[in-house]
């Protein structure tokens, strides 16, 4: 789909790097030229997956451990990016917490601590990563990873919906402010993708994937390398007149959720015979 080294000589952050779809982001914007940079909480798993990356691809990946609730570790990840690489041009926000719960049994603690990942952490990397940029008068680019409940809310997600919905309106707002020193943000609201993190923590239970899978007008989850290309067209100079827009890719799950009659998906053929004699009877009163 893409021209090789459509994303060399750039330098790109990827919080959340070292697993699932930050993982396959990563992989394909270093195969694509990116100097990669991954950052997570756990330091084992993002050198690793660095090593990984770089042995497949040839191009260098940084693993920086750190946590994007803390401001100062955001700050010091791009500091060793610049030494590294010598500058920054994109951030991937795609860090994130969540589990389906009934609101009413979680703890104060477990709002903060979802909302504190996603929205606080999106900001205050994105903050970080705007102040260098307007610095260094660099034409940044950040891209947000949120989901299609962010324009609908949820049930049983519910501090992952606000937070999610902050940062869509995070992506909108500084889209409109900082236009005037080249810097762009777009968002991806993915419906499901498999992977490890988010599966075990929403889909916990025998018969849940095949529910979802129902709910789908395509009747399938997601492929990485779906949204790795659509993460890489955001991320690149192609995109270049997009900002503050979102691009949903979930095989139509949100829109099948909300037309109204989308449930007569539900009737068997051999029974609209029979709704149309009924209609058609009403029609002649
Ligand atoms: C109720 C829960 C809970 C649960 C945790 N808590 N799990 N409450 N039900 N299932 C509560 C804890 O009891 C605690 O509150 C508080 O949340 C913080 O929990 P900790 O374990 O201390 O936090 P921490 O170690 O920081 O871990 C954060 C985490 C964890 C979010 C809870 O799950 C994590 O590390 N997640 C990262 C990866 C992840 O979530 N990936 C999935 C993203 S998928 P108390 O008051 O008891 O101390 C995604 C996809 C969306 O976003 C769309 C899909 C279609
Ligand atoms: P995942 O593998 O669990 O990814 C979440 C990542 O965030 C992990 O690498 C985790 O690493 C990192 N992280 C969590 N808390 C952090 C913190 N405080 N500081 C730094 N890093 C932190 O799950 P995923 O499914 O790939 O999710 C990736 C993104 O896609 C998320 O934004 C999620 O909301 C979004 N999304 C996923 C789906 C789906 O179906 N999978 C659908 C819609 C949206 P550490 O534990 O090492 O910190």
């Amino acid at each position: 789909m893409f021209k090789e080294n459509i994303l060399k000589g750039k330098t790109i952050i990827v919080t959340g790097g070292g697993t699932g779809l930050g993982k396959s982001m990563s992989e394909r914007f270093s195969e694509l030229g990116a100097n990669v940079v991954i950052t997570s909480r756990k330091s084992e798993v993002i050198e690793k997956t660095a090593e990984e990356i770089s042995k497949k691809t040839g191009n260098s990946v940084l693993a920086v451990q750190s946590d994007v609730r803390k401001p100062f570790q955001n700050e010091a990840v791009l500091e060793k990016a610049v030494e590294t690489f010598g500058r920054v041009d994109g951030l991937l926000n795609n860090a994130a917490g969540n589990f389906i719960s009934p609101t009413e049994r979680l703890s104060y603690k477990a709002f903060d601590t979802i909302v504190d990942i996603v929205l606080k952490g999106s900001y205050n990397f994105t903050l970080a990563a705007g102040k260098y940029w307007i610095k260094n008068k660099i034409a940044g680019t950040v891209l947000n990873i949120v989901t299609t409940y962010a324009f609908t809310g949820s049930g049983f997600v519910v501090p992952s919906a606000i937070a999610k919905a902050g940062v869509l309106n995070l992506t909108r707002s500084l889209a409109a402010e900082w236009g005037k020193y080249n810097i762009r943000l777009n968002a991806i609201a993915p419906g499901p993708f498999p992977t490890k993190g988010a599966w075990e923590r929403l889909f916990p239970g025998a018969g849940f994937e095949d529910k979802l899978i129902n709910k789908i007008p395509l009747k399938r989850v997601g492929e990485h390398s779906e949204l790795a290309n659509l993460a890489t067209y955001l991320m690149s100079d192609f995109s270049g007149y997009i900002t503050g827009d979102v691009i949903t890719i979930d095989g139509g799950e949100r829109l099948a959720g909300a037309g109204e009659f989308n449930w007569l998906e539900e009737i068997k053929p051999e029974q609209w015979d029979e709704i149309a004699a009924r209609i058609k009877q009403a029609n002649k009163k």
